[in-house]
């Protein structure tokens, strides 16, 4: 057979298979030729063998995307495999984040979300596009190939945290919810420290910790380091009695640093230091905890605040928008290493500390209240918006950034108000530790 194929039709045969069968009627009855596999590969025929001619004489391929389909390593070998000779078209069928490896082969502006069309009228819609489509040869043509800039490694993050207003706004709402989430922890770890000193890692203003550390009176010195002057000058004057020093704790002369902050106040070795959602940040976060471990005193704590996504959890999620948050989250620029909380407790480890406990896990929306919801959603989700908007300032021909900001711009206000809803469940992967010095 040597006929051309205007349409290829690629899905998952049990989730699916109805609205195949239909969207091949329709697209037949206006006139192009269908192809798809339950119906012209018979058993007897070798598919592996079978499937490259016919991707070879496919005019358009069409993939009915789902949560089954994302998956299956059939779907990925076709479209590989026509991706030389045809246009792809995916119809996003229960707004599911497309694998990366598809994400890959396929532009955005061939994924088309098909949530608010009724399941009903789908093979209606569908056919029709697919028949305007292969009658317009333009269009055709326009569907091309993706580029990617997400990186979801552990990487440097230059992304400073002061100067903006909304990063400030942020930041103090997410103050309320640390607290919460950790006074009594951190009031347990320093109850028995007496005249002790307090070495902040990353402290920005000093305000996460000072609330923290209100009550607990053998903490006697707040030492403040950042690499934002403007961060500290603040501090400065909103604390007075303590001592702020702009460091870079990445720098190799980071521990000569710390030498002359600690010739400066005339201490020793720093009895208490903190850590908080500053690791995540951080090229290197074993060569920090090493460093500081060098300058701990011998009766001394390090505590580290930090979050991982992977503890995050979200229910109901019916339409999948947190599943697709939270991955965009992992991948953005400046959001920091979202998986970091969970490499924490083997650094500490490696760097040669013991006795490291992890205090706490996870903070849910469980007994807040309704604006409390908003705020924690806010914390959550607003950065993410704000770091997609800042990726598209970067790079505005991208594509699959775009699409991402437009999607959660879409969502955000509808999304925010559900959030507040009471049977709503999310839990945030904030995770707190702590280790001692030595064996
Ligand atoms: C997310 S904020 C956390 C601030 C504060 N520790 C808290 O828990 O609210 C991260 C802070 O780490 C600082 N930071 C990031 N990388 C740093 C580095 N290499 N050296 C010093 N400070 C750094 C940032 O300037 C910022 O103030």
């Amino acid at each position: 057979m040597n006929k051309s194929i205007d349409v290829f039709l690629s899905h998952h045969t049990d989730s699916t298979k109805n609205l195949v069968i239909e969207t091949a009627e329709m697209i037949e009855k206006l006139g192009w030729t269908c192809w798809y596999a339950e119906r012209d590969i018979s058993p007897l025929q070798n598919y592996a063998e079978k499937i490259p001619d016919i991707l070879e004489k496919t005019k358009l391929f069409v993939l009915f995307l789902n949560e089954h389909s994302n998956q299956s390593d059939e779907v990925l070998r076709e479209i590989i495999a026509v991706a030389k000779n045809a246009p792809i078209l995916v119809y996003n069928l229960d707004n599911c984040r497309p694998r990366k490896s598809l994400q890959y082969l396929c532009s955005v502006s061939q994924m088309k979300p098909l949530c608010d069309i009724h399941t009903s009228m789908l093979s209606q819609h569908i056919s029709e596009e697919v028949c305007a489509l292969l009658g317009d040869e333009k269009a055709i043509k326009a569907l091309s190939k993706a580029e990617m800039l997400f990186r979801p490694v552990r990487s440097k993050n230059d992304l400073m945290f002061f100067g903006e207003a909304f990063e400030r706004e942020r930041l103090s709402h997410q103050h309320k919810f640390i607290l919460k989430f950790a006074k009594e922890s951190y009031e347990s770890i320093l109850k028995d420290f007496e005249n002790a000193s307090f070495l902040d890692v990353g402290c920005n203003t000093g305000t996460q910790a000072k609330l923290l550390l209100e009550g607990c009176n053998g903490i006697t010195k707040y030492i403040g380091i950042d690499r934002e002057e403007e961060a500290l000058s603040e501090g400065r004057a909103l604390y007075p009695d303590s001592h702020f020093f702009v460091a870079d704790c990445e720098a190799d002369d980071f521990s000569n640093r710390l030498k002359e902050i600690k010739k400066e106040l005339g201490i020793e070795a720093f009895d208490v230091i903190n850590i908080s959602m500053v690791l995540l940040h951080i090229q290197s976060p074993e060569v920090l905890l090493d460093v500081l471990e060098d300058h701990l005193s011998d009766d001394g704590i390090i505590i580290a605040l930090d979050i991982d996504d992977g503890f995050t959890v979200a229910y109901p999620d019916t339409d999948g928008f947190y599943r697709r948050a939270v991955d965009i989250c992992h991948e953005t620029l400046y959001s920091g290493f979202r998986h970091s909380g969970r490499q924490v407790y083997s650094y500490m480890y490696n760097s040669g500390l013991s006795n490291v406990t992890l205090h706490k896990i996870g903070l849910s929306t469980a007994g807040l209240s309704r604006s409390e919801r908003g705020e924690l959603f806010d914390v959550y989700f607003s950065f993410i918006l704000d770091d997609l908007q800042k990726m598209h300032e970067i790079d505005p021909e991208n594509r699959v950034i775009k699409a991402e900001l437009d999607w959660f711009n879409d969502c955000y206000k509808l999304k925010r108000v559900e959030f507040k809803n009471k049977d709503n469940f999310f839990n945030l992967g904030f995770m707190l530790m702590s280790a001692r010095r030595g064996d």
